[in-house]
C-alpha cells in the first residue's frame, strides 16, 4: 500500500503530538504543513521534513498530493476546515471538540456523508491502551449495564490563554477543552447510549488568576491572559435514555489543593477506574476485590494514545475503515456540550 501524504493545519502546541506520531509511522508521510503563523509553519516543516509550507489552509487543501490532513487550529476554524478539507477530497483527522455549536456539527456530518471520505474525532482517550482494555471487557460483560459515571477534569491553576479564553475562538472554556474528554470517555464506555437530559451550571467567578506565581501550566501558542470570555468552572448532570446518568465537573482554575483528574464508571455486576490508575472493581467469592491491570502505564499515556490515535487513522486512510471516533460520534458530544452551556444559562434543565 502507498505511503499516505499527511497535511498538517495548525502548528501550535497540540501538533508535535500528531506530527511526532506521524514521523514514527512508516505508512506516512509528513508532505506539508499550513499555519496563519508562517514561522511557526516554517520552523515544523524543518523539524519534520515537510516538503511544502502553507500560511492558507485553502491552498494546502488545493495541492493534490495531500491526501489526509490533521486539524490541529483553534476550535472555531474546525468545521470550517473540515468541510472544506472532505470536499477536496482529503481524510480528516479533526482535534477534539468537533466545532463549537451543534449546527457546526452537523454541517460537518453532512459534508462528510456527502463526500465519502473519512473524518476521525481527536477523542484521544479513546486510543489509550488502558481504555481499549476496559472497552474489550465491558464489552465481554465485565461490568454488566453501566449505570452510573464520574467523572473529574479539575485544574486549579489551567487556564490556557489567548484562543481558549475567546469564547468566539473556543466555543467554551474548560468544559469543551478538557470535560469534553472525560465526557466522551464515559459515553464510550457506557457503550453510547443516547443523551435525553442535561441539568448543568457555570461558575466566572475567579477569572484566569494570571496573578499567580511560581506554577505552571499547558498554555496556547500565542498565550495572551488580556482577554478571557469563558467560564473558570462547569459541572453537570447528564441523563441517558436507558436510564444511565454520569455527573461531570471541568475547571481551568478552582480554589482546589490540587488539579484531580479521574473518570469512574459503574456497572452491575463491577466498576473500573480509568483515571488516575486503571482498576477494575468485582466481587470474587462473597468478597469485593480491586484489581490492577499490569500493562505499560498505568494511568492516561499521552504519547502512546496518540501513537495510536494516528496510526488507526492511516489504518481507516488505507483500508476504507470506519474510524473509533466517527464524526456522528462527535456530534453526540456537541449535543451534550451544548446541552450543558444551555442549562447552566437557563438555569433550567434541559432536554436534549
Ligand atoms: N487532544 C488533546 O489532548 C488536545 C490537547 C490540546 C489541544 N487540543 C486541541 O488542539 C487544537 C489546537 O490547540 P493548541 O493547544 O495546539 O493551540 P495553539 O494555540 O497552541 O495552536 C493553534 C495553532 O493553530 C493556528 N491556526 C489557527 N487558525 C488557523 C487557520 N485558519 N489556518 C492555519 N492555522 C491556524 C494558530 O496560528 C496556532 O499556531 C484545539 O482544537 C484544541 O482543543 C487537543
Amino acid at each position: 500500500m502507498s505511503t499516505v501524504q499527511i497535511g498538517v493545519i495548525g502548528t501550535g502546541s497540540i501538533s508535535s503530538l500528531h506530527l511526532d506520531a506521524y514521523k514514527n509511522n512508516k505508512e506516512a508521510h509528513i508532505y506539508a504543513v499550513c499555519d496563519l503563523n508562517e514561522e511557526r509553519a516554517r520552523a515544523a516543516a524543518e523539524k519534520y521534513g515537510a516538503e511544502k509550507v502553507y500560511t492558507d489552509y485553502r491552498e494546502l487543501l488545493a495541492d493534490p498530493v495531500v491526501q489526509a490532513v490533521s486539524i490541529c487550529t483553534w476550535n472555531n476554524t474546525h468545521a470550517e476546515i473540515s468541510i472544506a478539507a472532505v470536499e477536496a477530497g482529503k481524510h480528516v483527522l479533526v482535534e477534539k471538540p468537533l466545532c463549537r455549536t451543534v449546527e457546526e456539527a452537523l454541517n460537518v456530518q453532512r459534508a462528510v456523508e456527502a463526500s465519502g471520505k473519512i473524518l476521525q474525532v481527536g477523542f484521544v482517550r479513546r486510543y489509550d491502551t488502558n481504555a481499549q482494555l476496559l472497552k474489550s471487557l465491558a464489552n465481554e460483560g465485565e461490568f454488566g449495564e453501566i449505570y452510573y459515571a464520574k467523572a473529574t477534569a479539575i485544574r486549579r491553576l489551567g487556564n490556557p490563554g489567548g484562543w481558549f479564553s475567546d469564547i468566539e475562538r473556543s466555543g467554551g472554556g474548560p468544559l469543551i477543552d478538557i470535560g469534553v474528554h472525560v465526557i466522551d470517555l464515559c459515553w464510550y464506555m457506557m457503550g453510547r447510549p443516547k443523551p435525553v437530559s442535561v441539568s448543568a451550571n457555570t461558575y466566572r467567578k475567579l477569572g484566569n488568576r494570571s496573578n499567580v506565581e511560581h506554577l505552571s501550566f499547558y498554555q496556547a501558542a500565542d498565550y495572551d491572559a488580556s482577554k478571557n470570555t469563558i467560564e473558570d468552572m462547569a459541572n453537570a448532570m447528564i441523563r441517558f435514555e436507558n436510564g444511565a446518568s454520569l455527573m461531570v465537573d471541568a475547571s481551568f482554575t478552582l480554589h482546589a489543593k490540587k488539579d484531580e483528574m479521574f473518570v469512574r464508571l459503574y456497572g452491575d455486576k463491577g466498576g473500573m477506574e480509568i483515571d488516575p490508575e486503571t482498576v477494575i472493581v468485582t466481587e470474587k467469592n462473597n468478597t469485593i476485590v480491586n484489581i490492577l491491570p499490569q500493562t505499560d502505564h498505568a494511568g492516561f499515556h499521552f504519547q502512546s494514545a496518540f501513537q495510536n490515535e494516528i496510526n488507526h487513522f492511516i489504518e481507516n486512510v488505507q483500508n476504507g475503515t470506519k474510524p473509533l471516533s466517527p464524526v456522528e460520534d462527535g456530534v453526540e458530544i456537541m449535543k451534550i456540550l451544548c446541552g450543558i452551556y444551555e442549562s447552566a444559562a437557563s438555569g433550567q434543565e434541559v432536554k436534549l
